[in-house]
């Protein structure tokens, strides 16, 4: 295939999973704010139609399709809790205005010249590659909104995950040295991930499975969240505030017996699955009382992307194949984390398993431009986030798509959040 038939197919196979997320819904469901924290998912669908029209059909040069809707549709103009109160479209108009986004982009991709010198953002299919990340990125964030309907209004038929068997060590030692951090000729890489640096870290040991449900049961009932120690004082301050008691969506049902409820459905609560839901304070209070603390993002890359053996890095943690099925729980495949051990063939180089997919996973460090860093093509994408407010979550989800994870990709948020679909493992000083 050539590099623009590869970018039609990954645009449209975005497109496909937009559709099929939002089918199940409701217009009533399209158009309601689920929660103040999250925009209506009709807004999200208008969004990405936008994105496409400024950036694959404006920037490249042809008229737009809807310039007037773009103060409706720009995310830095409007909160999301202010979103439900935009003249947005329709769930049917904002399908259609998708659909002709689409077609006009796909015409200028007949004429563009890939790799035009004139322009940057054509370089390796560069804006294409984004903008499909875009769309992606937009599912998941539809999918956490999905998860806060108070009402079961969304059911999957999608498969239960394969079942697991915990790794036999609990730790693994990462030995100290300099590794590349961020990505060296990665087509999709966003800006933030670049450029390629050298980092020298301490040698420690990380968790070889994300922290379960059961292991942080076990917290809550040595009564982690009532203890004043664990939590720093933003943490504590803010588990008073709120009410924390335990993650999101968890429901106790005896003294230590819990259920949960996903995408509204009330269930039990696996005991082996990656804990999620959990903020960064959260995160960070359970690895005080183990003794631990949460890995920085250097250490994360590090134990996910280097090989020591070949002193190279890897774009996914088992090597630079393409995920599969028995390597990564990714891309709403089975619309919930899988048992911890369910990918022994996804392992890292130095053995941490399930680093890609499955919860995104809290890093102790805050967002920060790597040295180096050029904004491109948009501040507004990482620029604008960089500083103390945001903490960075690594790995990818259950629910994020293959084509916007690699252990280069960074996430970030809110030190409080916890709707989003994240976790977290330890790690220590060696
Ligand atoms: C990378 C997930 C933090 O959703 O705020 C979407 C991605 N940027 N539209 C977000 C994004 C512009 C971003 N995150
Ligand atoms: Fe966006």
């Amino acid at each position: 295939m050539s590099v623009k038939e590869v970018v039609a197919t990954q645009l449209e196979s975005a497109r496909v999973r937009s559709f099929e997320l939002l089918a199940p819904l409701s217009d009533t469901d399209l158009v309601r704010q689920h929660s103040k924290l999250m925009s209506p998912v009709v807004w999200d669908l208008g969004h990405v139609g936008n994105y496409e029209d400024l950036w694959l059909v404006r920037a490249l040069g042809a008229a737009g399709v809807r310039p007037d809707l773009d103060p409706i549709y720009d995310a830095f103009r409007h909160p999301r809790a202010n979103r439900p109160t935009l003249p947005l479209l329709g769930p049917g108009e904002a399908r259609s205005y998708v659909g002709d986004v689409r077609g006009r982009a796909l015409d200028v991709l007949e004429q563009v010249e890939i790799d035009d010198p004139a322009l940057p953002l054509l370089g390796d299919a560069f804006v294409y590659r984004m903008v499909v990340q875009h769309e992606h990125m937009h599912d998941e964030t539809m999918l956490a909104t999905l998860q806060l309907m108070d009402e079961p209004g969304y059911r999957s038929v999608a498969p239960p995950p394969p079942p697991g068997t915990p790794p036999s060590h609990h730790e693994v030692l990462v030995d100290g040295g300099t590794f590349i951090m961020g990505a060296q000729a990665d087509a999709w890489a966003l800006d933030n991930e670049r450029p390629g640096h050298q980092v020298d870290v301490a040698p420690f040991f990380i968790d070889a499975a994300p922290v379960t449900n059961g292991d942080y049961a076990e917290f809550m009932d040595a009564g982690g969240y009532g203890d004043r120690r664990w939590w720093d004082d933003e943490g504590w301050a803010w588990r008073q505030q709120a009410g924390l008691e335990h993650p999101q969506f968890w429901h106790r049902e005896g003294p230590s017996s819990w259920s949960r409820t996903r995408l509204g459905w009330h269930e039990d609560l696996a005991l082996d699955e990656p804990v999620q839901h959990v903020c960064w304070h959260e995160a960070t209070a359970y690895a005080n009382w183990r003794g631990k603390r949460l890995p920085t993002e250097a250490e994360w890359e590090k134990a996910a992307s280097w090989d020591p053996a070949t002193g190279r890095k890897r774009r996914y943690p088992w090597g630079d194949e393409e995920p599969t099925a028995v390597r990564a729980n990714l891309g709403q495949a089975h619309l919930g984390p899988a048992p911890v051990g369910a990918y022994p063939e996804g392992a890292s180089a130095y053995g941490c398993a399930q680093m890609a997919g499955d919860v995104w996973e809290w890093t102790s460090s805050v967002f920060e431009p790597y040295p180096g860093f050029r904004s491109f093509p948009y501040p507004e994408y990482s620029e604008v986030f960089y500083g103390a407010d945001y903490r960075v979550l690594r790995g990818g989800s259950w629910a994020t798509h293959p084509s916007a994870v690699r252990t280069t990709f960074r996430n970030w948020d809110h030190a409080i959040r916890r709707q989003i679909f994240c976790g977290f493992r330890c790690a220590r000083d060696a």
